[in-house]
């Protein structure tokens, strides 16, 4: 239920190095994705580590909403009590996902296939952003939406009573849109098959097969094909959330920018579908290492560990990792900023249809920083002015978007003048305790403009 309220400035100021341990919070997506599959399940699935930002809290209300026993045990400690594929009820009140798109699209993909009408409702960012990329492929296993103009929430969907399973290309890459038509092909009878065309992440894949659900993954020709039997029985799970690499990014970010910082980030999944930053990174001449590389929970972890790194250059992203990498753009380019030469991010359209349009967000903001940016509707670019180089000075509207006011207060650390965002409150949809956290590294972090 971020965005309502009165709004927070923030102001980052430049500070000195960057020491010590940085514990983020859990994932984000993996959060959400233990509470609507523990939903789904029979049995208690027991979650460690859930990320308590506000909008796996608006999921763990939404879950309460259509029947699951949903309970806090304190310290990311969470159960919930599912009522198994089929069992969601009717909720009685309009459910609001606050900010967040994945909550809203997981959920609405979830409730399509029963018999049950629900209303979905969020912040004015949510309720900007495009929901017929989830109602078209919905409607094919017989949901109805209807919405406001140009299918925006609020929203209501009368799921199908008779679903049947679907055959489905996602025209754009998103693994929201994947995950919708996996969770909506739960409960329809028979095989539903999504095909991406470019990889995004894929817990949900992970977490569905995890759950005892028969799940195929193929990489072919056409791209990742996905191949779901309908109405199995999920069954409870312990789910330990493994840390977030996206909000990993900015602990890891300001640490290769401000001079003399030395800074690990412990636990960091490496799902490759989720760090095209580190590589990025990595390519752009950062000394940021992996250490004490492992697999846990089936999944590749590593503890980050970020040095300043004053000499870094900036490259071309390749398009093909933008997936991998979607969330992290608005950091990279404060980075950039930092860097040498020009940072040239293509093929990332995805970008303007985020909490914010992040590239007109990021553009717009970076500017009054006195950092030259170039874009068009699905690339922008970021001349760097080199390290200890860039002015700051400004104060920049973060448009309900946590990573936009995130992006920022990093840069603010290392600019010559502070950077102040308008509104700092969306922090607490993915990263709680970004200002403590960030403030035990060193960082200089106030609320109020500069
Ligand atoms: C997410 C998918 C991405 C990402 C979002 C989380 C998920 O969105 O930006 O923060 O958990 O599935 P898209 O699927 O729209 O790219």
């Amino acid at each position: 239920m971020s965005g309502h309220g009165t709004p927070i400035p923030m102001t980052s100021r430049p500070c000195g190095p960057l020491k010590g341990s940085a514990h983020v919070p859990g994932d984000k997506s993996i959060s959400h994705r233990s509470l609507i599959l523990g939903a789904l399940s029979v049995g208690t699935t027991r979650v460690t580590g859930l990320l308590e930002g506000d909008d796996v809290l608006d999921t763990a209300r939404a879950m309460r909403a259509f029947g699951a026993t949903v309970t806090d045990h304190g310290d990311g400690n969470w159960s919930v009590q599912g009522v198994g594929v089929g069992g969601f009820a009717e909720p009685e009140n309009v459910i609001d996902c606050g900010n967040s798109g994945t909550g809203v699209r997981l959920i609405m993909g979830a409730m399509a296939t029963s018999p049950i009408t629900a209303t979905f409702t969020g912040d004015a960012s949510l309720n900007g952003r495009p929901m017929g990329r989830v109602t078209d492929p919905l409607a094919l296993f017989g949901a109805r939406a209807t919405g406001r103009a140009g299918g925006r929430l609020p929203m209501t969907i009368e799921g199908a009573r008779d679903p049947l399973p679907v055959h489905y290309t996602v025209p754009v890459p998103s693994a929201q849109v994947k995950s919708a038509v996996l969770l909506a092909a739960l409960n329809a009878p028979g095989e539903t098959v999504v095909i991406e065309k470019e990889a995004t992440r894929d817990h949900t894949e992970r977490m569905l097969a995890g759950f005892g659900a028969e799940i195929e993954v193929e990489d072919t020709d056409e791209g990742r094909v996905i191949t779901l039997q309908g109405q199995p029985e999920l069954t409870a799970q312990d789910i330990v959330v493994p840390r977030d690499p996206s909000s990993a990014a900015f602990p890891v970010c300001a640490a290769l920018i401000v001079p003399g910082s030395d800074v690990l980030v412990p636990g960091i999944g490496l799902n490759p579908t989720r760090a095209g930053l580190f590589t990025t990174l990595r390519e752009m001449g950062a000394d940021l290492t992996y250490e004490n590389e492992r697999i846990e929970g089936g999944e590749p972890v590593a503890d980050l560990r970020a040095r300043y790194s004053p000499d870094m250059q900036g490259i071309a992203v390749p398009p093909d990792r933008a997936a991998s990498m979607i969330d992290e753009y608005p950091v990279l380019s404060v980075v950039a900023s930092f860097a040498t030469g020009v940072t040239d991010m293509q093929g990332v359209k995805e970008l303007r249809v985020k909490e914010s349009d992040r590239i007109d967000a990021m553009a717009q903001g970076l500017r009054a920083c006195g950092v030259d940016v170039a874009e068009g509707d699905d690339w922008w670019q970021v001349t760097g002015l080199g390290a200890g180089n860039v002015p700051g000075g400004a104060t920049v509207a973060s448009r309900l978007d946590h990573r936009i006011a995130m992006a920022f207060m990093v840069m603010g650390m290392a600019a010559q003048k502070p950077v102040s965002v308008d509104d700092g409150r969306p922090i607490t949809t993915s990263f709680p305790i970004f200002e403590p956290l960030m403030a035990e590294l060193g960082a200089q972090l106030v609320r109020s403009n500069a």
